[in-house]
């Protein structure tokens, strides 16, 4: 979670996961500096330097969703990923598009929130641990009239041991707490209650109108308390998380956050090439261009009312991709080609690189399905052959069926992998070597008889 990354060290995170498309890897690469490199001009042209948006283009399953998805873990801006297939035109039953700019804005204030958590976190767990005590061993008034400071000052003292007498009775309990020897004690806490449930009705596309209700609900009625019974663990998760809401200002978290969104937000279109109707389609199509032309103020520069005040989205950079196999980028409206002057071709992958997928990635499909065996003691192997084998059949099927990209390689997998899967339990503590005749025996099935091979793989 960095937001100084250089181009050349994204590129090289987004290799441990991703094979290939260094043309795309580059590309966002420099987008994201660019964001950063922004931000350290003078104000006057800083405002002048709009986002250059990306379009990544290829076919279905050679990673454009992976890359986006890699990108938004790494950066540190708010990120949010939308489907345009999601969106209807303003008017019509449904979600508009300028409720991505609202998701975004939700994402960015609870990430600045987190943040602002992680960083009161000592002092909350510090005063929850301290409410705990109170609720244990309730201090005795005659503490009080004598003028001895009640535990909370005494532990400012000594946040690692916890100060004041430790032969007290209050020091003895807070050492049992923290041994963790009473978490499973029950204690009586006052706890608020969600304010009154107000069912608003849930009309498709109203969420967002339903969501502002609940919180002016919530605002306008007085909390309702009640005494409950809770585990001392359970019991101090709810006060930590009352003492973190304490400490943490929202009015400065969202604050932090609209500037954030404004000035480092990344949205992911994906699917765009699915809200491009071809020309003189019909009704559904006519909807379809309605979303487009709908995206473009967004995508230019607008504002948009959010539950957290106006945000600006002239300087959100917007990536978009789709497959664009059946329309072409230039089926969409003029205005919208123009919004996304990056155009980067993502390449189909071959039979060199399903191999590298299936034992590069940190997350290799290998990798994972070694450590789900491992759960059963099982320790299987993938000989080199084998996984040969498997990316110049996944290869092969491509060809000659449909290209799924690297989704046929999960296929494939889990066929030739579905007797083991099943028979593992039994096979605790034994080694199973995956070798190019273990993988052929285990296809050959669907090796022969193509027709087969269209319902399986
Ligand atoms: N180049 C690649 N390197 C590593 N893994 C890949 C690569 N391409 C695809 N994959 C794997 O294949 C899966 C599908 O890829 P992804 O979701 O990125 O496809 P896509 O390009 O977005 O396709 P679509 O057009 O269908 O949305 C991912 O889960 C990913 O693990
Ligand atoms: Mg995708």
């Amino acid at each position: 979670m960095r937001d100084n990354l250089t181009p050349r060290e994204i590129v090289s995170e987004l290799d441990k996961y991703i094979i290939g498309q260094s043309d795309a890897k580059r590309m966002v690469a420099i987008a994201m500096r660019n964001r950063w490199r922004r931000n350290r001009i003078e104000p006057v042209l800083r405002d002048e330097i709009a986002p250059k948006n990306i379009l990544m283009i290829g076919p279905t399953g050679v990673g454009k969703t992976e890359i986006a998805r890699r990108l938004a873990t790494l950066s540190g801006s708010p990120f949010s990923k939308v489907e345009a297939t999601k969106f209807t035109e303003v008017g019509y039953v449904g979600r508009d598009v300028e409720s991505m700019i609202r998701d975004l804005m939700e994402i960015g204030v609870n990430l600045v929130r987190n943040e602002e958590m992680e960083r009161v976190k000592v002092r909350a767990e510090k005063s929850a641990e301290e409410r705990l005590l109170d609720l244990l061993l309730p201090p005795s008034p005659s503490r009080f009239a004598a003028g001895e400071a009640i535990a909370m000052p005494a532990a400012g003292s000594d946040a690692s041991m916890g100060g004041g007498d430790p032969g007290s009775t209050r020091e003895k309990l807070r050492m049992l707490w923290r041994k963790g020897e009473l978490d499973e004690r029950r204690v009586k806490m006052e706890v608020t209650m969600a304010s009154p449930t107000m069912e608003i009705m849930a009309m498709p596309g109203m969420e967002e109108i339903g969501s502002q209700f609940k919180d002016m609900f919530s605002k306008a009625f007085p909390q309702k308390k009640k005494t409950r019974d809770l585990r001392v663990k359970d019991a101090y998760d709810i006060l930590l998380q009352e003492e973190s809401d304490r400490l943490v200002d929202m009015d400065k978290v969202t604050e932090q956050a609209k500037e954030r969104v404004e000035q480092s937000g990344i949205i992911f279109i994906d699917e765009l090439d699915k809200i491009c109707g071809k020309q003189g389609g019909s009704g559904v199509d006519v909807s379809r261009e309605g979303v487009q032309r709908d995206l473009l103020p967004v995508v230019e520069g607008c504002v948009v009312n959010t539950k957290y005040g106006m945000v600006k989205t002239d300087h959100i950079l917007f990536i978009a991709a789709g497959a664009f196999h059946l329309s072409k980028p230039s089926d969409l409206v003029p205005e919208l080609q123009g919004r996304f002057p990056l155009r980067v071709e993502l390449s189909a992958l071959d039979k060199k690189d399903f191999y590298r997928i299936l034992t590069e990635p940190k997350n290799a499909l290998t990798v994972q399905y070694r450590a789900l065996l491992e759960t059963e003691g099982v320790t299987v192997e993938f000989t080199d052959g084998a996984l040969l084998e498997v990316a110049a059949f996944a290869q092969r099927i491509n060809e000659e069926t449909e290209n799924i990209g690297a989704r046929r390689l999960y296929t494939i997998m889990e066929k030739i992998l579905s007797d083991l899967s099943f028979e593992a339990s039994d096979k605790s503590g034994q080694k199973v070597i995956v070798d190019e005749a273990y993988v052929r025996e285990q296809l050959s099935d669907v090796a022969e008889d193509r027709d087969l091979s269209r319902y399986i793989l």
